[in-house]
């Protein structure tokens, strides 16, 4: 195999949610332009995780923030967005705000950028819930208490009054993705959203990504300049290096056999700690929160082993099944 191209393993095809085909996008600065993504197609499917890793500037957020429009006015952005068989990149800002937070979730790095630092965060989560669903006050209310319970705030009523700076940082994320999942999108768009916190309070968010996106079946696209990050999330992994994604696999095949010497470098890069092997030798491996790396791989094999007997025993059309909404078919 030539590991300078990238690998096209990822299925396409129209049981994907969300697909990226030819992606480019292009800063027109006053120093030039800057080619921050050239050209790359990639795939998440309903229920299903993507991680995308690469270290910085190579273009991940670029991608991400091309999903929903978010650019600064004036950025080129071509190819297609194709998400529950529409694209998104003709849409106007109106159809696409509709799908902003309804059908879309988005989680940033810095939760406080994520909120309004003076308003509280009871009227913050209600927002989405009476725009979107059409809920009343009280109603937007009830939920709002209920999303912060799920995501594990204790006294979730009280705590509906209280202002941003009031939580710690995890808190903080925490809250951001209630609002992030409060009308169940089938897409929850994650750009690094563990960099800003503790190191002991990473594990535990990514741990309520993962218990969210698989209890509500929403597919997740997992952004870190870590791959530790994404090994115990993502059932398929992307690596991006300047603007390309240079490889992409399977997260298990990736992590045992990368093809790319870039996806080796970023292997390589990962805490080393001494591991006993199956049979008893000891040898170097790869670390995230003091756990072995193929641990971590393998409790997210685990983990999908189970989501895909869940998923092949559902029948029923579940919430990912929803296409974008009315709105947005609508107006393109
Ligand atoms: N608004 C912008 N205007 C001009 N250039 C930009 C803009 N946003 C990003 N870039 C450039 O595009 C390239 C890709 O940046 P991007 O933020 O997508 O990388 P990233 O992989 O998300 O990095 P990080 O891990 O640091 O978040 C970089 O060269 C960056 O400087
Ligand atoms: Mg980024």
């Amino acid at each position: 195999m030539d590991p300078t191209r990238p690998t096209t393993t990822s299925d396409s095809g129209p049981e994907q949610l969300l697909e990226l085909r030819n992606l480019r996008v292009r800063f027109h600065t006053s120093r030039g332009t800057v080619e921050a993504v050239k050209g790359i197609d990639l795939s998440v499917a309903a229920g299903r995780t993507l991680g995308i890793v690469g270290e910085s500037g190579s273009g991940k957020s670029s991608a991400c923030l091309s999903i929903l429009g978010l650019h600064p006015h004036g950025t080129e952005v071509t190819g297609q967005v194709v998400f529950g068989g529409k694209d998104l990149l003709p849409l106007p800002e109106k159809a696409l705000r509709s799908i902003r937070g309804k059908d879309i979730g988005l989680v940033y790095q810095d939760p406080m950028a994520a909120l309004n630092p003076v308003r509280p965060v009871g009227s913050q989560l209600r927002e989405p819930l009476q725009v979107h669903l059409g809920m009343s006050r009280r109603q937007a209310d009830d939920r709002a208490a209920e999303l912060l319970a799920r995501v594990g705030i204790p006294s979730p009523r009280a705590q509906l009054r209280a202002f941003p700076h009031q939580f710690s940082g995890g808190m903080r994320q925490r809250i951001v993705i209630a609002m992030a999942i409060a009308c169940e999108p089938a897409l929850l768009l994650a750009d690094e959203p563990t960099t800003a916190l503790d190191v002991s309070v990473q594990a535990q968010v990514l741990d309520l990504l993962r218990d969210l996106t698989d209890a509500l079946g929403i597919a997740l696209v997992l952004v870190s300049h870590d791959l530790s990050v994404v090994a115990g999330l993502a059932d398929h992994v992307a690596v991006m290096y300047a603007g390309e994604v240079v490889e992409q696999a399977p997260a298990s095949q990736l992590f045992a056999h990368p093809q790319h010497p870039y996806t080796a470098a970023l292997l390589a890069s990962a805490a080393p700690v001494e591991a006993e092997d199956d049979d008893g030798a000891h040898g170097a491996t790869l670390a995230t929160d003091g756990m072995p790396l193929r641990q971590v791989t393998d409790r997210g094999a685990a983990r999908n082993v189970a989501r895909e007997d869940r998923l092949a025993k559902t029948d029923a059309p579940t919430s990912t099944d929803r296409p974008p909404s009315d709105d947005a078919r609508r107006t393109s």
